[in-house]
């Protein structure tokens, strides 16, 4: 998620969960292609955070192809293509991220010159939908595209459509509707692909509940980073079934201000801050006791210090020990609701070869 999930946020979700996939920010091709003497700013990760998908956007398959290409010093365990970003910066660019679901021919093309620049697994991240073209037919239409023209078998499903009319992008994460309906019709019709489910999910529990009903993967965007701890706190041993280390929180801000320390202690250009380190500590408190108080002492201590250790000490003391000290234990939160549902709203079945070419929007000219 860009701006929220950059290095420092991905390695305290890697001190939460040792197991859960993560994604990097958008990182534009062009950005990767143009700025590859300087890449490790945009590329580099500390080697615990693998695995981790990487994902690029962009509408020329020379630069996709290319940035691929640098991207692979660095080692990812996948690479990712946005097809669903409906920010009008983005799309202004050219026929960019979700827009680019207009023209699966392209994507095709993208994804098979992608994967031919790299050894790892490609995937897809897509809407169902953008405008007008939201019928089940023409999503199935894009996966199949996609899926014939290039090596990808994994595409991510944000489970509500793009509008593309301007309404912010927050607005297009929260107006057009989830259709789940959609994603479960996909497992249906193409049993050799993957499908990861995105959009909504807000508990671990949701997550294996979807799990349970035959989803591939559930993709959590907006919980993990409003709720770190106690959303990828369940992860390791809810879903994946492993023993977790079960850190308190205390344990995990040790851990991590040792990390974001020793980047401070580097004399790089670019050298983040120590706001920009601690940023996303912020939500480690969600919902307890003390919270606010934290915060407004964060607040304070953020003007004047100059390393993560002293902003913790500054600031600690106003969470009660046993917020700071308490350890997650025993299964996730209930989610009290289910899709028991999709049966009877399942999309008719989509059958290859059938059905009719629809209309791509002009920015088809522009990708090629
Ligand atoms: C601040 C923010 C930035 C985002 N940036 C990206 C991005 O760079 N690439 C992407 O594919 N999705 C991005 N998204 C969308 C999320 O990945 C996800 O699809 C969406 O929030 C729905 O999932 P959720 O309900 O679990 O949050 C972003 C979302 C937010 C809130």
């Amino acid at each position: 998620m860009m701006d929220w999930t950059d290095n420092h946020f991905r390695t305290l979700a890697r001190i939460i969960s040792k197991y859960a996939w993560l994604y990097t920010e958008m990182v534009v091709a062009e950005t990767i292609v143009h700025q590859k003497d300087n890449s490790d700013r945009f590329l580099a990760f500390p080697a615990e955070q693998h695995p981790i998908v990487l994902q690029i956007g962009g509408s020329n398959v020379d630069n996709l192809s290319k940035a691929t290409e640098l991207a692979t010093a660095y080692s990812y365990d996948e690479i990712n293509l946005n097809c669903g970003c409906p920010s009008g910066r983005v799309a202004g660019h050219g026929c960019f991220g979700a827009r680019l679901m207009l023209d699966p021919e392209f994507v095709g093309d993208a994804m098979s010159a992608i994967a031919a620049s790299c050894s790892v697994p490609v995937s897809v991240k897509c809407r169902i939908g953008v405008d007008d073209h939201d019928s089940y037919e023409e999503l199935c239409k894009f996966v199949d595209t996609i899926v014939s023209k290039s090596p990808t078998r994994h595409f991510i499903i944000h489970s509500r459509k793009a509008l593309l009319n301007g309404i912010s992008p927050a607005a297009n994460r929260r107006i057009p509707p989830l259709k789940y309906e959609y994603y479960f019709g996909l497992l249906r019709d193409f049993p050799e692909v993957q499908f990861t489910l995105n959009g909504g999910v807000n508990f671990i529990d949701q997550v294996n509940v979807a799990m349970g009903q035959g989803a591939h993967g559930v993709m959590v965007g907006r919980a993990a980073y409003n709720n770190p701890w106690s959303t990828l706190g369940y992860v390791d041993s809810a879903v994946y079934g492993v023993k977790s280390d079960s850190l308190s929180r205390r344990q995990v801000l040790e851990k991590y201000q040792i990390y974001a320390d020793s980047v401070l202690e580097k004399d790089t250009p670019h050298r983040p801050s120590v706001r920009q380190l601690v940023k996303p500590l912020l939500n480690m408190f969600h919902s307890e006791p003390g919270n606010g108080l934290w915060k407004r002492e964060a607040d304070a201590a953020l003007r004047h210090c100059k390393t993560v250790k002293s902003f913790l000490e500054e600031t600690l003391d106003a969470l009660p020990d046993s917020v700071l000290d308490s350890q997650l234990s025993g299964d996730p939160p209930k989610w009290d609701g289910n899709f028991d549902n999709m049966e009877t709203l399942l999309p008719p079945k989509y059958t290859a070869g059938t059905k009719d070419e629809f209309k791509l929007h002009a920015c088809l000219a522009m990708s090629t």
